[in-house]
């Protein structure tokens, strides 16, 4: 099969685009032809230093596709289904192997490309405002990295659960492209002092949860923008800053800040059934799963390099 690969991390520039073996259908799991890839975040921080499982590596959590060939002790699923799934590796590729349990059906309707960009975006941003950060309605929230695919997913669940919703971006031209999906007030981070900002716009109160995908600095600056008995999400590190924090301002108002690893629940019946939910929602129209760019799978390091200029607002997609 056709795969973009590399040999070691880097920029970019490191992908080739090669054969390689076909993947084998394990007994309790399909093989997917590849239709759509969703690039997420963590795709970007492997390629550029993260850990070699395979060499060479095929690097991605999330795709989706058509069932090839379906394992001798699977019931519940065919040859012909669409599918998407989420693994640890293997998403940048023609084909994929990957247990049943790691997929969820695509509805009749819903384009493949769409809902490649669900299962990840969605399920940790549902976990980080409502399982970790007990979002209630009328609170409000910050997301940092609004249009990221988290940040995007973020605001668009917290606006329909009633709460008031700030988000940042890199630039004035990026936040009007978050406004239809439910911000309320966008924070160019790059022109504005976002903890000052913060206090402007909730009259000194302070935001009563903050989702963190950014991390390094900006998680710092999340902490300082808590209410009174706010929840601060750290749920990654885009920066690829520090992991030294001052946590002192927790203390004084009751203040918390939790970690946030979808990986770590999406084996279980909760996490398994809420992203279900939000494919479901996807393809009715309720939610959007916003793509930016698609470009071919050969094309994997211009697609990686795209997403590094930070012009990005959603997802970024590729298609073998
Ligand atoms: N813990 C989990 O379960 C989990 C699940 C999914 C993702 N994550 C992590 O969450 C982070 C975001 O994932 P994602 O899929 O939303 O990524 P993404 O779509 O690439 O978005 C990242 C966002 O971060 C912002 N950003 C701020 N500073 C940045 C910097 N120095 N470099 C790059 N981007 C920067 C960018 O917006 P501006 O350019 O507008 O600032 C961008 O929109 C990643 O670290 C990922 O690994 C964790």
């Amino acid at each position: 099969m056709k795969a973009a690969v590399y040999y070691s991390t880097g920029g970019p520039e490191v992908f080739r685009y090669e054969d390689v073996p076909d993947p084998k259908c394990h007994p309790r799991g399909v093989l997917i032809e590849t239709q759509a890839v969703s690039i997420e975040g963590g795709d970007v921080l492997s390629r550029a230093g993260g850990e070699l499982a395979t060499t060479p590596h095929v690097v991605g959590y999330q795709s989706a596709g058509v069932i090839r060939e379906v394992g001798a002790h699977v019931t519940d699923r065919h040859v012909g289904q669409r599918v998407v799934t989420v693994s640890p590796f293997g998403s940048h590729a023609a084909l994929r192997s990957v247990p049943v349990r790691s997929t969820w059906l695509v509805p009749d309707g819903l384009a493949i490309d769409e809902a490649a960009c669900v299962p990840i975006p969605f399920g940790t941003a549902d976990d980080c405002l409502f399982e970790f950060g007990r979002l209630q309605r009328g609170e409000t929230v910050l997301i940092q990295g609004g249009g990221g695919g988290v940040g995007l997913a973020a605001i668009q669940l917290a606006k329909r659960a009633g709460a008031r919703v700030f988000a940042t971006a890199s630039s004035d031209a990026k936040l009007e492209r978050l406004r239809p999906f439910g911000m309320d007030e966008g924070i160019n981070y790059r022109e504005a002092d976002l903890v000052r900002e913060i206090a402007r716009l909730t009259e000194g109160v302070g935001c009563d949860v903050v989702v963190d995908p950014v991390g390094g600095d900006v998680l710092q600056q999340s902490l300082a923008c808590l209410a009174y008995r706010g929840r601060a999400i750290t749920v990654g590190n885009a920066s690829r800053g520090g992991r030294l924090l001052d946590v002192s301002s927790l203390g004084g108002g009751n203040r918390s800040l939790t970690g946030v690893y979808l990986g770590a629940e999406i084996a279980t019946d909760r996490a398994y059934d809420m992203i279900q939910r939000h494919i479901d929602d996807v393809a009715t129209g309720e939610l959007t799963a916003v793509i930016d760019r698609t470009f071919p799978l050969a094309a994997a390091a211009d697609a990686h390099a795209y997403i590094e200029s930070r012009q990005a607002v959603g997802r970024v997609v590729l298609v073998p």
